[in-house]
């Protein structure tokens, strides 16, 4: 089974992301081979919830507070989340960690705070550009890993997802550089093996930054790549139809 998750970050308004899900909601899919989960925007994410209800499809948060009531004017608890349907929540997105200032430490509270609702993070995690450049590629996603798994005790019931995305990968407006499948390949690989040092338990990892429905198959055709977390593609209709359509056949 593969992940397909897709992230609408603030690209589609409230109307849209109903047009867009009652679109969605007329195709079928076989649950047995794809799971696919929708991250709308927190206006539009209860009616998703119920629109979906009984369908293939499953609800994520985009973000979350790490906790679960009191005085953080503007924040949306994992357990608000929880309430009303979600299933799971992105953790450490890059652009909440680079444009909103979110730390390691944040995100650990944050994975916590999923964790302890019964929500299954989605943690994301991946080095900038800059990283990339100056050989850091891997003291960035150790060290991303670390503060989130260090002491953390997985119980039977509890889950976590991680999504590989280089952050120089992840388009903008529509335009990315993608990350080619062997250099994703490689990278899953090595992060598997940094999880062990923290967990036996075979935790999916997925891959995002600029896939669309042509480039789908040559990431989750490897066995180091769980599913895809898909943003610009997965706003548009046709675009993410034919994706899940192709990771269905596979
Ligand atoms: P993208 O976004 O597919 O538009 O690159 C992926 C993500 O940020 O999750």
């Amino acid at each position: 089974m593969k992940y397909i998750f897709a992230n609408w970050k603030m690209y589609i308004d409230y109307e849209e992301s109903v047009e867009l899900i009652n679109k969605l909601k007329q195709e079928t899919f076989d649950i047995e081979k794809v799971e696919i989960g929708i991250f709308p925007n927190t206006i539009a994410f209860s009616d998703i919830v119920k629109i979906t209800s009984g369908t293939d499809y499953v609800v994520g948060a985009q973000n979350v507070a790490w906790v679960p009531a009191g005085a953080y004017t503007g924040a949306v608890s994992a357990y608000m989340f929880k309430q009303v349907g979600a299933k799971y929540a992105l953790v450490g997105h890059s652009e909440r960690r680079y444009i909103f200032g979110e730390t390691n430490e944040d995100v650990r509270k944050k994975v916590k705070a999923c964790l302890d609702v019964g929500l299954i993070p989605v943690l994301c995690i991946g080095e900038t550009k800059e990283d990339l450049e100056l050989g850091k590629r891997e003291y960035r996603l150790k060290k991303q890993i670390m503060k989130v798994f260090e002491g953390l005790n997985l119980s039977d019931e509890q889950n976590i997802i991680i999504a590989y995305e280089p952050v120089w990968a992840v388009s903008r407006g529509g335009i990315g550089q993608s990350c080619g499948p062997i250099d994703a390949d490689d990278v899953h690989s090595w992060i598997k093996n940094e999880l062990r040092e923290y967990t036996d338990r075979n935790i999916p990892i997925i891959y995002g930054g600029s896939v669309n429905s042509d480039t789908v198959e040559t990431y989750i055709s490897r066995g180091t790549i769980d599913g895809v977390l898909v943003g610009n593609a997965s706003t548009k209709y046709e675009s993410f139809v034919s994706l899940i359509k192709t990771a269905e056949a596979l």
